[in-house]
């Protein structure tokens, strides 16, 4: 059996890639493709300019040095202190003790855990562990950080610090970061790019501000509704549908600052007619604002268009989603929560 299948993917310098899917799609046999964990039976594996794939061992084992990983369930050795546990692999490679010193005690500096040199795996919470496996993956300066589940076993609280230590450890080392996950919320966190995976299979991949604002495909718009409601909920055409007066429902989607809550609230003098807000989704992509307003127009419908036309050249995006004339009927036929918002 094939756990993946032609599975194209090139990760730029510098930047943090997420790779996202439900258990088995074979998001870790990919990520360990890129370190040689997992050797591909066809195609081949490019880092830079070297061709990971067709390296002789004593190569490969060089190759690897510069491609750190870390783990779910931290990987530690319990029996020796966090000094050591970092130290490892500059030992492997035959270090000086001086400047494995000075090396170890720069990174614990790094990861905030200056104070815990000596203390055993034991006695660190999940987030000191995942801290540790940090610096320890980055001992032999990587140019890649592989990490695969990294935050699965920890509080959302200290997965957003390890998430913003990652981020951190990316800017400041411009190191690229590959990771793995089935949170949407660490992709929207930290990754620039993102690869949906289902069956073996990169089954979508881009820009994560364009997998939440133009989701491709089924299994990336279930993701996306674990964090946001993607549905249209029924109070609201219940809402709509008590209207006396004409209007349309609109989806109002805006990317970055295109500040649509006063361009919304100018329209009423410019086009005579009354946006109400009635719901929506407004999150942070990677410190880019975008959001998605459900908004009923009501006014007479040619100056309603002419309303949408002019958010559009202003750069956000207006769908209608329903005459509120037909919301009772689709109340009745309860086909409100086929509505995508
Ligand atoms: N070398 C291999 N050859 C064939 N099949 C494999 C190989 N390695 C793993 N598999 C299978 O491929 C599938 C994907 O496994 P993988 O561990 O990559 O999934 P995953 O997305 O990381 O899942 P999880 O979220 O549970 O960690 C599994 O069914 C696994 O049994
Ligand atoms: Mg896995």
């Amino acid at each position: 059996m094939e756990a993946l299948r032609s599975a194209n993917l090139t990760v730029n310098q510098g930047e943090i890639f997420g790779i996202v899917g439900y258990s088995g799609a074979g998001k870790s046999t990919l990520l360990r493709c890129i370190n040689m964990l997992e050797r591909p039976t066809t195609g081949s594996v490019k880092i830079k300019d070297i061709e990971i794939t067709s390296l002789d061992d004593t190569q490969l084992q060089q190759a690897r040095r510069k491609i750190g990983m870390i783990f779910q369930h931290f990987n530690l050795l319990s029996s020796s202190t966090v000094f050591m546990n970092v130290a490892a692999p500059l030992r492997l490679i035959n270090t000086p003790q001086k400047e494995i010193e000075k090396k170890v005690f720069e990174l614990l500096k790094l990861v905030g855990l200056s104070e815990q040199a000596n203390a055993y795996p034991a006695q660190l919470s999940g987030g000191q562990k995942q801290r540790v496996g940090i610096a320890r993956a980055l001992a032999n300066d990587p140019e890649i950080l592989l990490c695969d589940e990294a935050t699965s076993a920890l509080d959302p609280e200290t997965t957003d610090s390890i998430l913003e230590l990652l981020k951190a450890i990316n800017r400041q080392l411009k190191l690229t970061i590959v990771l793995v996950t089935h949170e949407m919320n660490v992709i929207k966190k930290i990754c620039d790019r993102v690869a949906v995976m289902e069956n073996g299979v990169i089954i979508e991949q881009g820009y994560v501000i364009d997998l939440f604002t133009k989701p491709q495909t089924q299994t990336a718009k279930k993701f996306i509704s674990t964090i946001i409601e993607t549905q249209l909920p029924d109070k609201i055409l219940e809402i709509v549908s008590k209207q006396s007066t004409p209007g349309l429902l609109v989806k109002v989607g805006f990317v970055g600052d295109v500040g649509a809550a006063p361009l919304l609230a100018n329209l009423s003098g410019q086009f005579h007619v009354q946006p109400n807000i009635l719901y929506g989704n407004i999150i942070e992509v990677k410190n880019t604002i975008c959001g998605n307003l459900v908004v009923n127009f009501t006014g007479q419908r040619d100056k309603t268009l002419k309303a949408l036309r002019y958010l559009e050249k202003c750069g956000l995006q207006a769908e209608i989603l329903l005459d509120v004339k037909a919301a009772e009927v689709l109340l009745e036929k309860n086909l409100g929560e086929r509505i995508s918002v």
